[in-house]
């Protein structure tokens, strides 16, 4: 029997199936809208899901059960789960209340995930071979936090952002050059065989493990100011490197820190920043030097999916974690 999972925390509408740890369908569709505006707009945003997700179901649930009609589809379903904590409280309102309502009309259980789980265990998805306990570094457009996982469902957060995120900060200094939100993608893109020691910038200071990078932000902008107009478009690829280079210098900083006090020997990196392809070297160079073992997701599980979201709802499942049909939003997280 399947999982059907649904999330809807942000900008992508999305949809999964999974049986016994493998994934049968994964449909992510990207909300374009949002670029123009250099952001993601939350009152377009709900009202995308609410036109797309019914779609975006019967497409995972047809991916899945291809040659059955959609009511056979639906009786190979034993639970539905989706995202309701953290994320964007109209957008999390519709997915909760369209996999509510499934559940109640299929008279099976409905299981809600925080979306943060569904990162850190995206890593499961890809690697077989990971074993608790592991340390997993989340960054994302949201959040950016070290995270300790004992065992299975286990979650303690050891440090984590006190003003932006590394992806706000890869999307907020992609503004600064001009480039379209979001800019995480293009920095990589842009970096490509560029020098990452040729600008330099200081690293933004936060207590004990927690980070800063709003600091960084308005080091670049400075700068910036500084050029003439040309300077983007003649030294793009060196930027780019060498804000890449710093964004994971202030990364590995905290996560060395945490790694010498726990001495934890898998490390993981998950969501949306570590799709980037310099960030996943530099700490693959990191834990080969420490002797540590590393795992990242493959790319289509960095960024948000339901993949993730059935994989930690199949967990709750097994361990019968159901909840109720009053169950709530939360922008915040809650763990
Ligand atoms: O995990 P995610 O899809 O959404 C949240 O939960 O926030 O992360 C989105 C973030 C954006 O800030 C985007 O710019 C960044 O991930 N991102 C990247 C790359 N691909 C996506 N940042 C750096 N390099 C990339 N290749
Ligand atoms: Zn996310």
């Amino acid at each position: 029997m399947g999982i059907l999972a649904i999330e809807t925390s942000c900008d992508e509408t999305a949809a999964a199936i999974i049986e016994q740890g493998t994934l049968l369908s994964n449909i992510v569709l990207s909300q374009k809208i949002h670029e123009i505006y250099g952001g993601v707009i939350p009152e377009l945003a709900s009202r995308y899901h609410c036109k797309h997700i019914y779609y975006i179901v019967c497409q995972s649930l047809s991916k899945a059960y291809p040659d059955l009609t959609l009511s056979e589809q639906l009786k190979k379903i034993s639970a539905v789960g989706v995202t309701h904590t953290p994320g964007l409280i109209g957008s999390l309102l519709v997915g909760v209340q369209f996999a509510k309502s499934l559940a109640y009309g299929l008279n099976i259980p409905f299981i809600g995930v925080n979306h943060l789980y569904g990162h850190v265990y995206s890593n499961f998805l890809s690697h077989k071979n990971l074993s608790y306990p592991f340390v997993c570094l989340t960054v994302s457009g949201g959040h950016t936090q070290i995270v300790f996982v004992e065992k299975e469902l286990d979650y303690k957060i050891l440090g984590e952002t006190i003003d932006d995120a590394a992806g706000e900060a890869f999307d907020k200094i992609g503004k600064l050059l001009g480039f379209p939100y979001p800019s995480g993608h293009l920095i990589d893109k842009f970096a490509q065989g560029g020098n990452h020691l040729k600008y330099e910038f200081p690293i933004p200071k936060a207590p004990l493990f927690d980070y800063s990078f709003s600091g960084l932000k308005t080091a670049v902008m400075y700068f910036l100011k500084k050029q003439d107009s040309s300077f983007i478009e003649d030294h793009k690829a060196d930027f780019c490197a060498s804000i890449q280079h710093s964004i994971a210098n202030i990364l590995w900083q905290k996560f060395e820190m945490v790694y010498k006090k726990y001495n934890i020997k898998n490390w993981c990196l998950a969501g949306g920043v570590s799709a980037n392809s310099y960030l996943r070297n530099f700490f693959k160079d990191k834990a080969q030097q420490n002797q540590a073992n590393f795992f990242v997701p493959e790319w289509q599980f960095c960024t948000d999916n339901a993949a993730m979201i059935a994989y930690v709802a199949e967990l709750k499942y097994k361990q019968k974690q159901f909840s109720d049909l009053s169950l709530g939003v939360s922008a915040k997280c809650e763990i």
